[in-house]
């Protein structure tokens, strides 16, 4: 047989198999909404971050209306040509949303998150940064070349003994999710921001699963806590509740200058079509118009976590519309997720290293758009399955 350089990734590839970490792509067909055709199965969904049930129609018309309008590509990074007057518009509307002085597009949120770090930090610098906080976060942190102190998730008496050592750098950065993406938590933001400020660091929150949820006005777990005046840096993305895609950064209007003028993913990439801004536009519309998606969506998740502790899951510290069952092992989870597939629900199952060894987990993602029945029916599927195991 003829060795080629590439022959490791079939043995990589068959060791993450054997221990339950391997991932499939699976297809999806039409609209995903409350429900989803996954490889030709219809199944009640509750595996989208579609939180406010915007995705599948509301924001239709907008688009195809605005690609007649403004074209498709935009043919180059914001900086040289691509920064069209829809971009513009929900620049100032997402600034005006979140009570900023200014606002900077993204592609996406990945990109947001990746180009605000490594704008704001270099060599010299100390990042402090949560032990959960998502995957485009720790890239930054490492691209960024300062030195990252990781916290133990949410401790703040961790964070408190580390800061007075990091008053020899040069600057200092706080940074966390404001709602975790897997545990569905909130970051204890009126402690962060009281610590930020006594050892004069920066502090940045990552909006992503909370824009449009948390909040009176849906700005957010930073509103949520009202701790507005005391975080420096907001990252969210359009992709989740907003339904839509692309990533922003809220601040102040130098804050804003520096990252269009530092963050190679924003300087040398190209910007998003202008019907994703004007999808985004019609979208914070709605999160205005309809704050009922938004207090009905928290309530409903509370009723579900109690029922799902009820008939025996954990949830963990989930307080959010991100409902996590931890199971443990890998291979457990994932019979669970098939078996819950087998029943007619899509929950997906989390493994590492989206999540640490030993915490694999089932996410539940509800929505605005999931009716009673289809709740009821989850919990019930769950609780027998559970019974027989
Ligand atoms: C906490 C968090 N931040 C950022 C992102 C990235 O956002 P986007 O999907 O818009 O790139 C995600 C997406 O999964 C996320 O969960």
């Amino acid at each position: 047989m003829i060795r080629t350089p590439l022959d490791w990734i079939e043995d990589e590839l068959r060791e993450l198999d054997a221990i339950g970490l391997l991932r499939r792509l699976a297809t999806r067909t039409g609209p995903q909404s409350a429900t989803i055709t996954i490889d030709g199965q219809e199944l009640i969904n509750f595996g989208s971050n579609d939180y406010l049930g915007l995705a599948a129609e509301c924001l239709n018309d907008t688009v195809i209306e605005a690609i007649r309008t403004h074209g498709w590509g935009s043919g180059a990074s914001a900086l040289v040509t691509g920064r069209g007057s829809l971009h513009a518009e929900l620049e100032a509307a997402l600034a005006e949303f979140e009570a900023a002085e200014a606002a900077l597009l993204f592609p996406s949120g990945f990109a947001a998150n990746v180009g605000a770090i490594t704008s704001l930090t270099g060599k010299g610098d100390v990042i402090f940064s949560d032990a959960k906080n998502h995957a485009s976060i720790i890239d930054g942190c490492r691209l960024s070349g300062a030195r990252v102190q990781v916290y133990p998730h949410g401790d703040i008496d961790y964070l408190r003994m580390m800061l007075p050592q990091a008053s020899a750098f040069r600057r200092r950065l706080i940074v966390t999710d404001g709602l975790f993406s897997m545990d569905g938590d909130l970051a204890p933001l009126c402690d962060l921001a009281a610590l930020a400020e006594q050892f004069d660091a920066m502090l940045m929150v990552d909006e992503a699963h909370a824009t449009g949820v948390f909040g009176d006005h849906g700005r957010g777990t930073v509103e949520h806590w009202g701790v507005e005046d005391g975080v420096h840096v907001r990252v969210g993305t359009l992709s989740k509740a907003a339904g839509s895609i692309g990533g922003f950064v809220v601040g102040s209007r130098s804050l804003i200058e520096w990252i269009a003028n530092r963050a190679r993913p924003y300087v040398f990439s190209t910007a998003p079509p202008e019907a994703i801004a004007a999808a985004g536009l019609a979208a914070l519309q709605r999160i205005e118009d309809e704050p009922h998606r938004r207090t009905e969506l928290l309530s409903r998740a509370d009723q579900l976590r109690r029922r799902l502790i009820a008939v025996g899951c954990d949830t963990g510290e989930s307080a959010s519309q991100i409902i996590p069952i931890i199971i443990g092992e890998p291979q457990a989870t994932m019979r669970f997720a098939t078996a819950l597939r087998e029943s007619g629900f899509f929950v997906p199952g989390i493994r590492p290293p989206t999540v640490p060894a030993g915490e694999s987990l089932l996410r539940i993602s509800l929505s605005y758009a999931h009716t009673d029945d289809m709740i009821a029916a989850l919990v019930e599927a769950i609780a027998r399955l559970l019974a027989v195991q």
